[in-house]
């Protein structure tokens, strides 16, 4: 059994990870490969508890460490039951971010320390990576208004735009130092670039 393919997709908020999300599983589902459509924090029953907690706006005043382990504790569900046994059936996995959003928002937007991070990922996912990770890019304003327009704020859309600064950065940071696995498209073009630069990106992986 060949393993599947990871590809993951991250940005800011507001960037349009949703559409994009699904435009890709449709055009892998074209090419009669099996695929699953998922999401950080979440994708078990489990981890959607985790995640209304992480996003509740009502709560306690959260921890900077409880907000990291939180995470890390979702995600080490969503590999075990769901990204796993996925990959291992030769089903590829979409996932609306994964790890390197926890460098982006809790390295950059709470400045946690990388080295941290680090560890809870070489912990919780052994050698696990995305194959591909799509980095959705685009000025923090626009995404930032379209965010707004959407619904009522959740606690991470809540902050000010210093911290959406700060999550931009680290993400770019990331893309320097991955250059391999993350590959940065512009989201402040028209969809159908976008779309595109996608299929530019994942026809590789198809071969
Ligand atoms: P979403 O609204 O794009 O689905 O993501 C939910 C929020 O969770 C988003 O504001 C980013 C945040 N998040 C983290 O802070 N760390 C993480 O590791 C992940 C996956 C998401």
């Amino acid at each position: 059994m060949i393993r599947g393919k990871f590809i993951t997709l991250e940005g800011g908020e507001g960037v349009g990870k949703t559409t994009n999300l699904h435009f890709i599983s449709s055009y892998i589902q074209e090419h009669g490969i099996p695929v699953i459509v998922t999401r950080e924090p979440g994708g078990t029953p489990l981890a959607e508890k985790i995640r209304k907690l992480l996003l509740d706006n009502d709560s306690e005043a959260v921890s900077e460490t409880t907000e990291l382990l939180l995470v890390f504790a979702a995600r080490a569900q969503h590999i075990q039951h769901v990204i796993e046994p996925a990959l291992a059936q030769g089903t590829w996995v979409i996932c609306d971010r994964f790890t390197d959003a926890t460098y982006a928002y809790q390295g950059g937007g709470r400045n946690m320390r990388i080295s941290t991070i680090e560890s809870l990922e070489n912990w919780v996912q052994g050698t696990l990576r995305p194959d591909l990770t799509i980095l959705l890019d685009a000025p923090v304003e626009i995404g930032l208004e379209r965010a707004r327009q959407r619904s009522a704020l959740d606690r991470f859309e809540s902050e000010k735009t210093n911290f959406f600064e700060q999550v931009r950065r680290a993400y770019l940071l990331q893309l320097e130092l991955n250059p391999q696995r993350i590959k940065l498209i512009k989201a402040n073009q028209p969809l159908i670039d976008v779309q595109k630069a996608l299929i530019d990106l994942i026809q590789p992986l198809l071969k």
